[in-house]
Protein backbone atom coordinates (compact mmCIF):
# COMPACT_ATOMS: atom_id res chain seq x y z
CA UNK A 1 0.00 0.00 0.00
CA UNK A 2 1.49 3.50 -0.88
CA UNK A 3 0.16 6.87 -0.68
CA UNK A 4 1.56 10.38 -2.09
CA UNK A 5 0.72 13.26 0.06
CA UNK A 6 0.48 16.17 -2.64
CA UNK A 7 1.20 20.03 -2.20
CA UNK A 8 1.02 20.08 1.40
CA UNK A 9 2.60 22.69 3.55
CA UNK A 10 4.56 20.47 5.55
CA UNK A 11 5.38 21.41 9.54
CA UNK A 12 8.19 19.88 12.02
CA UNK A 13 9.29 20.99 15.21
CA UNK A 14 12.09 22.46 12.65
CA UNK A 15 10.87 23.17 9.46
CA UNK A 16 8.45 24.56 7.38
CA UNK A 17 7.85 24.27 3.67
CA UNK A 18 5.68 22.97 0.81
CA UNK A 19 6.52 19.46 -0.47
CA UNK A 20 5.12 16.05 -1.29
CA UNK A 21 5.46 12.97 0.91
CA UNK A 22 5.38 9.67 -0.51
CA UNK A 23 4.64 6.52 2.16
CA UNK A 24 5.19 2.44 1.27
CA UNK A 25 3.69 0.39 3.65
CA UNK A 26 4.12 1.89 7.74
CA UNK A 27 6.85 4.67 7.07
CA UNK A 28 7.84 7.58 4.67
CA UNK A 29 9.85 6.76 2.06
CA UNK A 30 10.65 10.00 0.21
CA UNK A 31 10.31 13.51 0.15
CA UNK A 32 10.28 16.04 -2.37
CA UNK A 33 8.94 18.59 -4.78
CA UNK A 34 6.51 17.33 -7.16
CA UNK A 35 7.69 13.43 -6.71
CA UNK A 36 6.05 11.80 -9.74
CA UNK A 37 5.55 8.42 -8.03
CA UNK A 38 2.80 6.31 -8.63
CA UNK A 39 0.24 5.61 -5.54
CA UNK A 40 -2.02 3.26 -4.54
CA UNK A 41 -3.84 6.54 -3.20
CA UNK A 42 -3.58 10.28 -3.76
CA UNK A 43 -3.99 12.88 -1.18
CA UNK A 44 -4.23 16.65 -2.06
CA UNK A 45 -3.13 18.40 0.61
CA UNK A 46 -2.82 22.07 -1.01
CA UNK A 47 -3.62 24.68 1.41
CA UNK A 48 -3.38 22.39 4.37
CA UNK A 49 -1.06 21.56 7.21
CA UNK A 50 0.85 18.56 7.09
CA UNK A 51 2.41 17.79 10.66
CA UNK A 52 3.01 14.79 12.34
CA UNK A 53 0.52 12.64 14.20
CA UNK A 54 0.07 14.14 18.37
CA UNK A 55 1.66 12.57 20.97
CA UNK A 56 -0.14 12.73 24.52
CA UNK A 57 2.20 11.53 26.95
CA UNK A 58 -0.51 11.21 29.81
CA UNK A 59 -3.47 9.46 29.20
CA UNK A 60 -5.76 7.55 31.89
CA UNK A 61 -7.65 4.73 30.06
CA UNK A 62 -9.84 2.69 32.03
CA UNK A 63 -8.19 3.49 35.41
CA UNK A 64 -9.46 2.34 38.13
CA UNK A 65 -9.88 5.12 40.40
CA UNK A 66 -11.66 6.39 43.25
CA UNK A 67 -13.94 4.06 43.35
CA UNK A 68 -15.17 4.04 39.75
CA UNK A 69 -13.29 3.11 36.54
CA UNK A 70 -12.11 6.40 33.94
CA UNK A 71 -15.24 6.20 31.24
CA UNK A 72 -12.94 5.53 27.96
CA UNK A 73 -11.70 1.99 28.05
CA UNK A 74 -9.11 1.67 25.07
CA UNK A 75 -11.27 1.43 22.34
CA UNK A 76 -13.42 4.29 23.05
CA UNK A 77 -10.24 6.50 24.30
CA UNK A 78 -7.86 5.92 21.40
CA UNK A 79 -10.03 6.42 18.63
CA UNK A 80 -11.33 9.68 20.54
CA UNK A 81 -7.68 10.48 20.26
CA UNK A 82 -7.41 9.69 17.13
CA UNK A 83 -10.67 11.75 15.73
CA UNK A 84 -8.74 14.82 16.93
CA UNK A 85 -5.05 14.00 15.51
CA UNK A 86 -3.24 12.28 18.42
CA UNK A 87 -1.69 8.98 16.94
CA UNK A 88 0.01 7.67 20.15
CA UNK A 89 -0.94 7.80 23.37
CA UNK A 90 1.09 7.13 26.53
CA UNK A 91 -0.96 5.35 29.63
CA UNK A 92 -0.35 4.55 33.20
CA UNK A 93 0.24 1.08 34.49
CA UNK A 94 -0.55 1.72 37.85
CA UNK A 95 0.86 -0.65 40.58
CA UNK A 96 -1.16 -1.55 43.66
CA UNK A 97 0.56 -1.47 46.93
CA UNK A 98 1.51 -4.61 47.97
CA UNK A 99 1.93 -5.95 44.41
CA UNK A 100 4.76 -5.99 41.78
CA UNK A 101 4.88 -4.02 39.03
CA UNK A 102 4.44 -6.77 36.37
CA UNK A 103 0.95 -8.11 38.04
CA UNK A 104 0.00 -4.46 37.40
CA UNK A 105 1.36 -4.81 34.10
CA UNK A 106 -0.27 -8.12 32.58
CA UNK A 107 -3.81 -6.73 34.24
CA UNK A 108 -3.15 -3.27 31.63
CA UNK A 109 -2.39 -5.40 29.28
CA UNK A 110 -5.62 -7.44 29.64
CA UNK A 111 -7.68 -4.33 28.82
CA UNK A 112 -5.47 -3.04 26.05
CA UNK A 113 -4.32 -5.97 24.14
CA UNK A 114 -6.30 -6.13 20.50
CA UNK A 115 -8.90 -3.03 21.60
CA UNK A 116 -6.26 -0.21 20.84
CA UNK A 117 -6.80 2.19 17.98
CA UNK A 118 -3.81 4.53 18.30
CA UNK A 119 -0.45 3.40 18.80
CA UNK A 120 0.72 3.98 22.01
CA UNK A 121 2.81 3.00 25.42
CA UNK A 122 2.92 2.53 28.87
CA UNK A 123 4.44 4.44 31.98
CA UNK A 124 4.90 2.02 34.48
CA UNK A 125 3.19 3.77 38.10
CA UNK A 126 5.33 3.08 41.07
CA UNK A 127 2.82 3.17 44.00
CA UNK A 128 5.39 0.77 46.42
CA UNK A 129 8.97 0.94 45.84
CA UNK A 130 10.64 -1.63 48.06
CA UNK A 131 13.61 -4.52 47.09
CA UNK A 132 11.51 -6.73 45.41
CA UNK A 133 10.00 -3.68 43.03
CA UNK A 134 13.64 -2.75 42.53
CA UNK A 135 14.26 -5.51 40.92
CA UNK A 136 12.15 -5.37 38.11
CA UNK A 137 12.75 -2.40 36.84
CA UNK A 138 16.31 -3.26 35.07
CA UNK A 139 13.47 -5.80 32.64
CA UNK A 140 10.62 -3.24 32.99
CA UNK A 141 13.24 -1.14 30.31
CA UNK A 142 15.14 -3.85 28.53
CA UNK A 143 12.47 -6.31 28.02
CA UNK A 144 9.16 -4.76 28.01
CA UNK A 145 10.30 -1.16 26.71
CA UNK A 146 8.69 0.72 29.47
CA UNK A 147 11.35 3.03 30.35
CA UNK A 148 9.82 5.99 32.68
CA UNK A 149 8.53 5.59 36.03
CA UNK A 150 5.49 7.57 37.39
CA UNK A 151 5.85 8.49 40.60
CA UNK A 152 3.02 10.38 43.03
CA UNK A 153 3.90 13.04 45.79
CA UNK A 154 0.04 12.76 46.91
CA UNK A 155 -2.74 10.75 47.39
CA UNK A 156 -1.94 9.33 50.58
CA UNK A 157 -2.42 5.72 51.40
CA UNK A 158 -3.00 4.29 47.63
CA UNK A 159 -0.55 6.07 45.37
CA UNK A 160 1.70 8.24 47.13
CA UNK A 161 5.13 7.20 47.98
CA UNK A 162 7.73 8.87 50.40
CA UNK A 163 10.75 10.90 49.50
CA UNK A 164 13.42 7.92 50.61
CA UNK A 165 11.24 6.02 48.48
CA UNK A 166 11.72 8.12 45.85
CA UNK A 167 15.48 8.59 46.16
CA UNK A 168 15.59 4.50 45.79
CA UNK A 169 13.76 4.29 42.77
CA UNK A 170 15.50 7.49 41.00
CA UNK A 171 18.86 5.65 41.49
CA UNK A 172 17.41 2.51 40.45
CA UNK A 173 16.20 3.97 37.20
CA UNK A 174 19.29 5.91 36.44
CA UNK A 175 21.36 2.28 36.36
CA UNK A 176 19.39 1.44 33.42
CA UNK A 177 18.70 4.38 31.29
CA UNK A 178 15.02 5.63 32.48
CA UNK A 179 13.40 8.75 33.33
CA UNK A 180 11.09 8.98 36.74
CA UNK A 181 7.89 11.20 36.83
CA UNK A 182 6.58 12.61 39.10
CA UNK A 183 2.43 14.37 40.14
CA UNK A 184 4.02 16.72 42.24
CA UNK A 185 1.78 17.85 45.00
CA UNK A 186 2.39 18.16 48.65
CA UNK A 187 0.01 15.31 49.61
CA UNK A 188 0.00 15.73 53.31
CA UNK A 189 -0.51 19.32 53.40
CA UNK A 190 -3.70 18.86 50.80
CA UNK A 191 -5.01 16.35 53.32
CA UNK A 192 -4.74 18.59 55.84
CA UNK A 193 -6.56 21.36 53.98
CA UNK A 194 -9.29 18.57 53.30
CA UNK A 195 -9.75 17.52 56.96
CA UNK A 196 -9.76 21.05 57.84
CA UNK A 197 -12.64 21.91 55.24
CA UNK A 198 -14.55 18.91 55.46
CA UNK A 199 -14.90 19.40 58.89
CA UNK A 200 -16.00 23.32 58.57
CA UNK A 201 -19.10 21.89 56.34
CA UNK A 202 -16.93 23.17 53.33
CA UNK A 203 -17.81 20.62 51.19
CA UNK A 204 -18.69 21.91 47.93
CA UNK A 205 -16.68 21.23 44.41
CA UNK A 206 -14.63 24.68 45.28
CA UNK A 207 -13.17 23.43 48.48
CA UNK A 208 -11.10 20.75 45.59
CA UNK A 209 -9.50 23.22 44.68
CA UNK A 210 -9.03 25.80 47.76
CA UNK A 211 -7.41 22.43 49.65
CA UNK A 212 -5.01 23.07 46.65
CA UNK A 213 -3.09 26.29 46.63
CA UNK A 214 -0.06 26.94 44.56
CA UNK A 215 2.29 26.47 47.39
CA UNK A 216 1.04 22.74 47.86
CA UNK A 217 2.57 22.29 44.05
CA UNK A 218 5.59 24.14 43.76
CA UNK A 219 6.79 22.88 47.31
CA UNK A 220 6.75 19.18 46.22
CA UNK A 221 8.33 20.69 42.85
CA UNK A 222 11.26 22.08 44.48
CA UNK A 223 11.29 18.90 46.34
CA UNK A 224 11.67 16.35 43.44
CA UNK A 225 13.67 18.42 41.78
CA UNK A 226 15.99 18.71 44.54
CA UNK A 227 15.82 14.33 44.79
CA UNK A 228 16.39 14.23 40.85
CA UNK A 229 19.46 16.66 41.38
CA UNK A 230 21.01 14.74 44.16
CA UNK A 231 20.76 11.40 42.63
CA UNK A 232 21.70 12.53 39.14
CA UNK A 233 18.51 11.08 37.54
CA UNK A 234 16.06 11.98 34.53
CA UNK A 235 13.13 13.94 35.48
CA UNK A 236 9.93 15.17 34.27
CA UNK A 237 6.95 17.18 36.19
CA UNK A 238 3.32 16.32 35.02
CA UNK A 239 0.70 18.59 34.40
CA UNK A 240 2.39 21.73 35.87
CA UNK A 241 -0.13 23.95 36.28
CA UNK A 242 1.05 27.61 38.13
CA UNK A 243 3.77 30.01 37.67
CA UNK A 244 5.68 29.18 40.93
CA UNK A 245 6.17 25.64 39.94
CA UNK A 246 7.70 26.73 36.88
CA UNK A 247 9.96 29.42 39.03
CA UNK A 248 11.61 26.09 41.04
CA UNK A 249 12.15 24.52 37.62
CA UNK A 250 13.83 28.16 36.11
CA UNK A 251 15.58 28.06 39.38
CA UNK A 252 17.17 24.00 38.58
CA UNK A 253 18.14 25.65 35.45
CA UNK A 254 20.49 28.20 36.83
CA UNK A 255 22.45 25.44 38.06
CA UNK A 256 22.08 23.37 34.90
CA UNK A 257 19.79 20.94 35.79
CA UNK A 258 17.80 19.44 33.40
CA UNK A 259 13.90 19.00 34.15
CA UNK A 260 11.31 18.06 31.75
CA UNK A 261 8.04 19.39 32.34
CA UNK A 262 4.86 19.23 30.76
CA UNK A 263 1.60 21.22 30.86
CA UNK A 264 -2.11 19.70 29.90
CA UNK A 265 -4.40 21.54 27.56
CA UNK A 266 -7.22 22.53 30.02
CA UNK A 267 -4.32 24.36 32.68
CA UNK A 268 -3.94 26.66 29.14
CA UNK A 269 -7.43 26.99 28.44
CA UNK A 270 -9.54 27.39 31.31
CA UNK A 271 -9.27 29.61 34.60
CA UNK A 272 -10.21 29.03 37.98
CA UNK A 273 -14.25 30.35 37.61
CA UNK A 274 -14.71 27.07 36.78
CA UNK A 275 -15.04 26.30 40.15
CA UNK A 276 -18.12 29.21 40.40
CA UNK A 277 -20.59 26.73 39.15
CA UNK A 278 -22.29 25.11 42.42
CA UNK A 279 -21.98 21.65 41.32
CA UNK A 280 -21.96 21.68 38.21
CA UNK A 281 -17.80 22.36 38.97
CA UNK A 282 -17.35 18.86 39.93
CA UNK A 283 -17.22 18.39 35.92
CA UNK A 284 -13.37 19.94 36.21
CA UNK A 285 -12.23 18.73 39.67
CA UNK A 286 -9.04 16.76 38.75
CA UNK A 287 -5.42 17.22 40.52
CA UNK A 288 -4.32 19.51 40.33
CA UNK A 289 -7.10 22.20 39.77
CA UNK A 290 -7.16 24.86 37.50
CA UNK A 291 -5.56 27.53 38.34
CA UNK A 292 -5.88 31.55 37.65
CA UNK A 293 -5.56 33.82 34.44
CA UNK A 294 -1.98 34.68 35.94
CA UNK A 295 -0.80 30.35 35.75
CA UNK A 296 -2.24 30.47 32.10
CA UNK A 297 -0.29 33.53 30.99
CA UNK A 298 2.94 31.63 33.10
CA UNK A 299 2.41 28.52 31.19
CA UNK A 300 2.23 30.07 27.54
CA UNK A 301 5.49 32.24 28.75
CA UNK A 302 7.19 29.10 30.18
CA UNK A 303 6.31 27.18 26.62
CA UNK A 304 8.63 29.49 24.11
CA UNK A 305 10.85 30.29 27.14
CA UNK A 306 11.56 26.17 26.65
CA UNK A 307 11.22 25.74 30.23
CA UNK A 308 7.69 23.66 29.90
CA UNK A 309 8.48 20.85 26.57
CA UNK A 310 5.21 18.80 26.44
CA UNK A 311 1.54 19.56 26.25
CA UNK A 312 -0.73 16.79 27.53
CA UNK A 313 -4.32 16.08 28.32
CA UNK A 314 -4.12 13.90 31.40
CA UNK A 315 -7.55 12.30 29.90
CA UNK A 316 -9.53 10.66 32.65
CA UNK A 317 -13.01 11.65 32.13
CA UNK A 318 -16.05 10.03 34.57
CA UNK A 319 -20.05 9.68 33.67
CA UNK A 320 -21.65 12.64 35.76
CA UNK A 321 -23.16 9.62 37.71
CA UNK A 322 -19.66 8.89 39.39
CA UNK A 323 -18.98 12.92 39.81
CA UNK A 324 -22.14 12.72 41.69
CA UNK A 325 -21.15 10.21 44.02
CA UNK A 326 -19.75 13.76 45.54
CA UNK A 327 -22.64 15.89 45.91
CA UNK A 328 -22.21 16.17 49.56
CA UNK A 329 -18.63 15.95 49.96
CA UNK A 330 -15.92 17.01 47.51
CA UNK A 331 -13.28 14.24 48.16
CA UNK A 332 -15.69 11.58 46.51
CA UNK A 333 -15.71 13.23 42.86
CA UNK A 334 -13.86 10.97 40.60
CA UNK A 335 -10.49 13.04 39.90
CA UNK A 336 -10.08 13.71 35.94
CA UNK A 337 -11.58 15.38 33.23
CA UNK A 338 -12.09 14.51 29.11
CA UNK A 339 -9.46 15.96 26.76
CA UNK A 340 -8.30 13.48 24.55
CA UNK A 341 -9.45 14.50 21.44
CA UNK A 342 -9.30 18.27 21.78
CA UNK A 343 -5.44 18.85 22.26
CA UNK A 344 -4.50 19.36 19.19
CA UNK A 345 -6.99 21.87 17.51
CA UNK A 346 -7.12 24.03 21.09
CA UNK A 347 -3.38 24.05 20.79
CA UNK A 348 -3.94 25.38 16.94
CA UNK A 349 -7.07 27.97 17.78
CA UNK A 350 -5.92 29.11 21.68
CA UNK A 351 -2.01 28.98 20.78
CA UNK A 352 -0.95 29.28 17.03
CA UNK A 353 -4.18 31.12 15.66
CA UNK A 354 -4.18 33.74 18.49
CA UNK A 355 -0.14 34.44 18.26
CA UNK A 356 0.94 32.84 21.65
CA UNK A 357 3.09 30.26 20.07
CA UNK A 358 4.33 29.17 16.38
CA UNK A 359 3.08 26.05 14.18
CA UNK A 360 6.94 24.71 15.02
CA UNK A 361 6.80 25.20 18.69
CA UNK A 362 3.04 23.74 18.62
CA UNK A 363 4.61 20.61 16.47
CA UNK A 364 7.10 20.25 19.23
CA UNK A 365 5.30 20.53 22.55
CA UNK A 366 2.12 18.21 21.17
CA UNK A 367 4.49 15.61 19.12
CA UNK A 368 8.26 15.64 18.70
CA UNK A 369 9.60 16.75 22.37
CA UNK A 370 7.43 13.73 24.05
CA UNK A 371 8.81 10.89 21.17
CA UNK A 372 12.70 12.42 22.42
CA UNK A 373 11.93 12.14 25.68
CA UNK A 374 10.36 9.12 25.78
CA UNK A 375 12.57 6.91 23.66
CA UNK A 376 10.40 6.98 20.43
CA UNK A 377 12.27 9.43 18.25
CA UNK A 378 13.08 9.72 15.02
CA UNK A 379 10.21 6.31 14.81
CA UNK A 380 7.58 8.50 16.09
CA UNK A 381 7.07 12.36 16.09
CA UNK A 382 8.35 14.10 12.67
CA UNK A 383 8.13 13.85 9.24
CA UNK A 384 11.37 12.34 7.91
CA UNK A 385 12.36 9.43 5.98
CA UNK A 386 11.91 6.42 7.60
CA UNK A 387 9.74 7.28 10.39
CA UNK A 388 6.67 6.10 10.90
CA UNK A 389 3.93 7.76 8.78
CA UNK A 390 2.22 8.99 11.87
CA UNK A 391 0.80 12.28 9.71
CA UNK A 392 -2.42 14.22 9.93
CA UNK A 393 -3.69 16.86 7.19
CA UNK A 394 -4.94 19.85 9.44
CA UNK A 395 -7.61 21.98 7.82
CA UNK A 396 -6.28 25.41 9.57
CA UNK A 397 -10.07 27.19 8.49
CA UNK A 398 -11.98 24.89 9.42
CA UNK A 399 -14.50 26.17 12.57
CA UNK A 400 -16.29 24.05 15.14
CA UNK A 401 -17.93 23.59 18.22
CA UNK A 402 -17.05 21.53 21.17
CA UNK A 403 -19.49 19.75 22.54
CA UNK A 404 -20.31 16.69 24.63
CA UNK A 405 -23.46 15.90 21.60
CA UNK A 406 -20.56 15.40 18.90
CA UNK A 407 -17.27 14.50 20.66
CA UNK A 408 -16.20 10.88 20.64
CA UNK A 409 -15.15 10.50 24.64
CA UNK A 410 -16.86 7.99 26.23
CA UNK A 411 -18.41 11.12 28.55
CA UNK A 412 -21.70 12.56 29.07
CA UNK A 413 -20.34 15.97 29.23
CA UNK A 414 -17.52 18.06 27.98
CA UNK A 415 -14.74 20.27 29.55
CA UNK A 416 -15.32 23.02 26.93
CA UNK A 417 -18.65 22.79 26.41
CA UNK A 418 -19.79 25.21 23.48
CA UNK A 419 -16.23 26.52 23.17
CA UNK A 420 -15.86 27.90 19.90
CA UNK A 421 -12.18 26.61 17.77
CA UNK A 422 -10.76 27.11 14.67
CA UNK A 423 -8.51 24.34 13.21
CA UNK A 424 -9.30 20.59 12.96
CA UNK A 425 -7.23 17.12 11.44
CA UNK A 426 -8.97 16.15 8.98
CA UNK A 427 -7.15 13.28 7.32
CA UNK A 428 -5.27 11.26 10.00
CA UNK A 429 -2.46 8.65 9.11
CA UNK A 430 -1.39 6.17 11.15
CA UNK A 431 1.51 4.07 10.06
CA UNK A 432 0.95 4.59 6.36
CA UNK A 433 -2.92 3.76 6.69
CA UNK A 434 -5.76 6.69 6.29
CA UNK A 435 -7.58 5.84 9.70
CA UNK A 436 -9.54 9.03 9.78
CA UNK A 437 -10.90 10.82 6.80
CA UNK A 438 -13.27 13.67 7.51
CA UNK A 439 -14.71 11.85 10.42
CA UNK A 440 -15.24 8.64 8.76
CA UNK A 441 -12.64 5.62 10.26
CA UNK A 442 -11.09 3.48 8.02
CA UNK A 443 -9.45 1.12 10.77
CA UNK A 444 -10.28 -1.23 13.24
CA UNK A 445 -9.54 -1.37 16.91
CA UNK A 446 -6.44 -3.98 17.05
CA UNK A 447 -4.78 -1.65 14.44
CA UNK A 448 -3.09 0.29 17.56
CA UNK A 449 0.34 -1.08 18.32
CA UNK A 450 2.13 -1.10 21.33
CA UNK A 451 5.33 0.96 21.42
CA UNK A 452 7.87 -0.56 23.02
CA UNK A 453 10.56 2.39 23.93
CA UNK A 454 14.20 2.79 24.15
CA UNK A 455 16.27 3.83 27.20
CA UNK A 456 16.74 7.17 27.34
CA UNK A 457 20.41 7.92 26.60
CA UNK A 458 20.83 10.93 24.58
CA UNK A 459 17.30 12.70 25.76
CA UNK A 460 17.02 16.82 24.89
O1 LIG B 1 -7.28 14.55 38.45
C1 LIG B 1 -6.51 13.85 37.82
N1 LIG B 1 -5.44 14.41 37.33
N2 LIG B 1 -6.78 12.54 37.65
C2 LIG B 1 -5.93 11.57 37.10
C3 LIG B 1 -4.86 11.12 38.04
C4 LIG B 1 -3.72 12.11 38.11
O2 LIG B 1 -3.46 12.65 39.18
O3 LIG B 1 -3.07 12.38 37.09
ZN1 LIG C 1 -1.61 13.47 38.57
ZN1 LIG D 1 -2.80 11.79 35.31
Amino acid sequence: MSILIKNGRIVTATDDYFADIFIEGETVSAIGKNLNFSADEIIEAKGKLVIPGGIDPHVHLEMPFMGAFSSDNYETGTLAAMHGGTTTVIDFVIQSQGKSLYDALHEWQGRATGNVYSDYAFHMAVTDFNSETQLEIKDLIEKEGISSFKTFMAYKGALMIDDRQMVGLMNEVKKYGGIVTVHATNGDIIDYLVAKNIATGNVSPKYHYLSQPEITESEATGRFIDMAYQTGSNSYIVHMTCEEGLNKVRDAQKRNQKVFVETCIQYLVLDASVYDKGFESAKWVMSPPIREIKDQKALWSAINQGVIQTVATDHCPFMWKDKLKGENDFTKIPNGAPGIEHRMELLYSEGVNKGKISLNKMVDISSTSSAKIFGMFPQKGTIAVGSDADIIIFDTEKKHVLSASTHHHHCDYSAYEGHEVIGKAETVILRGKVAIDSGNVNINKGYGKFVKRSKLTNII
